[in-house]
Order: structure tokens, then C-alpha cells, then sequence
């Protein structure tokens, strides 16, 4: 595993030993989803998450085959895009997965030689290197498949001042919502199949550069009844991070096997979102009705002090309050985090958010592995997939 050789804030230095220069990524651009009703989707991320009108596309800017609405918050931005014919290949896509995320796009310098030495390295092109030009300048977009159906996009904007990419126009509107303080996304997980984790580790490593920073086992993630396991990708300056997840065997079905036949296939899991205030920014989604998986028992709220140990004179957060809204914590040599996941965002129990403030750890919340997924196993209780 990659040891962390330096222990500071992610800048564009390189943190990790072992990840490799040829890729430099300066954080993620936009997650791009393919949806049923790109309209909806884009209210319900504004009304809901705090999202701004950021930018569109589609009829009334002359793109005649979708539309595509961009939503913004601090440093995080979503493309929502819904097919407007039946020729689109957009279609089969919303049909065999449902909602979900097709794009994680990430900013480089060299949207070109980005292309050329992942593809070298054995990745699958999507998207050939495209100049898109419009009054605001160029951009220069290529991408590649990772797993499943998914793409990263290479985004290199350095020459472009426009709202979002050329053809977009800006999206004023008339309505609102303040934003709940979510600023950037922590950390992106994807689920792929039986046996494919150490596949999709490799593949990040030789394709993308990354290194391997933490590992889980089944051992560590498992409860009495199902089980995963869990490799977590980073690139070299820390920016990006990719925990790649399988399941594994226990006595009833693991919540990532469950995904993939939802999904039917593997896919983008959660998206974990950061926060400088969750007691704030979790009783304002809760308010606006954001659906979070229910708390543990009350034990577990007695035992953090244990969990904590010398971090616990640092927190300063109210407990009862912690406890009433159901936000789980757990600390690593370095510092401790909260942290609390939404239910699936979409009728198929595939892709939800996780809201994550972090207090100096750099973990992942391994200490609420069995909290989160007996909760995940009450909720798959009720749909009768357990
Ligand atoms: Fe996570």
C-alpha cells in the first residue's frame, strides 16, 4: 500500500510515494448523470441540496437530441442530461441503469496528452481529444471508460471564460434555494462485480497513476448477515479518490451486490460531499427533505469517546445534537470526521450521497463500517433484497 509522504493540505504537489506524473489532475471538473427528466432532477438538486442555476443546454440554445442542466455549489458542479428523441444512445442507457452517473470529468492542464498516455497505458477510448469553441474561448475535451458504462472526461478550460463549456448558455431563474454549505466532493465510490476490485486497482494504477492509500478486508467490513471489501484509489497530490468496492460472501446478500443488479452492472456508488458545518448543513437537508439512513443505537453514541480517544477533548460539537441527527463519527491517528449517508436518490437502490466533515482524518470512517451497513441491511430488509 502507498505510504503518504507528506501530511499536508492537498495542493499540487505530489503527497503520495509511488503515483506517477504522467496524468496531473487538478480536482474534478463535473459529474455528468443521465436521467429520466433532466428538469426535475435539476429542481430537486436545487430545492433539496442547495444547488444554483448554473448553466443549460438543449432546445432553446439549438442542441436538438438533449438537455443538459449544470447545478452548482462552492467547488461542485452536476450536469443533469435527459435524451429528447428516441433515436439518442442516451436511451439505452437510462434503460438498463436507471439514473445515474455516466461522467466524472476531471480538470487537467492537457486535455490531448491526457488522452494519449491513458490510452497508451490500456484504457479504452470514449472520446477522442474535441476542440469546443464558442465567444467565451476553448475548451478541449477527450475521455476514456472506466468501469462498467462510466467515462472520465479530460476537461483542459484554460482558454475559456464562459459560464460552463461552450454551447452552454448561463441559467438564470427566478428561484433560489440558498445553498446547505456543501464545497467540494471528497471522494467518489464505485462498485464493480465478484473478483473485480484487484482488476480496477490495477487499472487506476498503469492507466491513471494512482496508488493504492488504504485497504479494507471482509473482515473489517462485515456484519452478521453481508460483506464487501474496499480498495481506495488517490492520485499523487490527494485531490481525487476513488474507493473501489466488491462484495463479498456472507450469510445474506452484500448492499453492493445488491447495486449491481439494480445497476445491472458496476457504477458509480456514492458521492461523498464535504462540509465545514454538518450539524448545520445536515438539519437543513433534513428540513428540505433529504432522506438519510436511519442512527444507531444509542450505544454507539456512548461508545465515541472510546473511538475518539485523545481526539475527543478537540470535538467541540454538541453529542445529543450529533445523536438526534443521526451523524455518525470516527477518528484515525490524524484527527476524527462525522459523516452520514442519504438513502438511494432514485427508485433503484443505487447511487446516494454522503455528507463528510473532516476534523484532520483522512480515513474513510472504518470505525462506522458495521453502524452504516446494518443500517443499509434494514433498509435492504424492507425491500426484500437482503
Ligand atoms: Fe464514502
Amino acid at each position: 500500500m502507498a505510504k503518504q509522504v507528506k501530511n499536508v493540505e492537498y495542493g499540487l504537489e505530489k503527497i503520495f510515494e509511488g503515483a506517477q506524473d504522467f496524468l496531473p489532475l487538478m480536482g474534478t471538473d463535473y459529474v455528468e448523470f443521465y436521467v429520466g427528466n433532466a428538469k426535475q432532477a435539476a429542481h430537486f438538486y436545487k430545492t433539496a441540496f442547495g444547488f444554483q442555476s448554473c448553466a443549460y443546454k438543449g432546445l432553446e440554445t439549438g442542441c436538438k437530441d438533449y438537455a443538459s442542466y449544470v447545478v452548482s455549489q462552492d467547488k461542485i458542479r452536476l450536469v443533469l442530461t435527459t435524451p429528447l428523441d428516441a433515436k439518442s444512445p442516451i436511451n439505452a442507457h437510462l434503460a438498463k441503469h436507471g439514473d445515474g452517473v455516466k461522467v466524472v470529468a476531471l480538470w487537467v492542464e492537457d486535455a490531448r496528452k491526457s488522452f494519449e498516455e491513458t490510452v497508451k497505458r490500456g484504457a479504452k477510448p470514449f472520446m477522442e481529444p474535441t476542440v469546443e469553441k464558442d465567444e467565451h474561448g476553448e475548451v478541449v475535451r477527450s475521455g476514456i471508460y472506466t468501469y462498467g458504462e462510466t467515462v472520465h472526461i479530460f476537461v483542459e478550460r484554460k482558454n475559456y471564460k464562459g459560464v460552463f463549456l461552450p454551447g452552454y448558455t448561463t441559467w438564470k431563474s427566478e428561484y433560489n434555494p440558498t445553498p446547505v454549505g456543501l464545497k467540494f466532493i471528497d471522494h467518489m465510490v464505485g462498485n464493480v462485480g465478484w473478483g473485480e476490485m484487484n482488476q480496477w486497482v490495477k487499472w487506476y494504477e498503469e492507466v491513471m497513476g494512482f496508488v493504492n492509500f488504504l485497504s479494507f478486508d471482509d473482515k473489517q467490513i462485515t456484519t452478521e448477515y453481508s460483506a464487501l471489501m474496499s480498495k481506495v484509489m488517490s492520485n499523487g497530490n490527494g485531490r481525487i479518490k476513488f474507493p473501489i468496492n466488491e462484495p463479498a460472501v456472507g450469510k445474506k446478500k452484500s448492499q453492493i451486490e445488491e447495486y449491481i443488479d439494480f445497476y445491472e452492472g458496476p457504477g458509480v456508488q456514492h458521492i461523498a460531499v464535504a462540509t465545514d458545518d454538518i450539524i448545520k448543513t445536515v438539519k437543513e437537508l433534513r428540513a428540505r427533505g433529504v432522506e438519510f439512513l436511519s442512527a444507531p443505537p444509542h450505544a454507539y453514541y456512548e461508545d465515541i469517546p472510546n473511538r475518539l480517544g485523545k481526539h475527543m477533548e478537540m470535538m467541540n460539537e454538541d453529542m445529543n445534537e450529533i445523536e438526534k441527527l443521526a451523524i455518525l463519527v470516527d477518528a484515525d491517528e490524524e484527527g476524527y470526521l462525522l459523516q452520514i449517508f442519504t438513502k438511494p436518490v432514485e427508485d433503484r437502490p443505487t447511487l446516494f450521497y454522503e455528507i463528510i466533515q473532516r476534523m484532520g482524518a483522512k480515513g474513510f470512517g472504518a470505525g462506522n463500517f458495521k453502524a452504516l451497513f446494518e443500517s443499509i441491511e434494514r433498509e435492504q430488509e424492507k425491500r426484500g433484497t437482503l
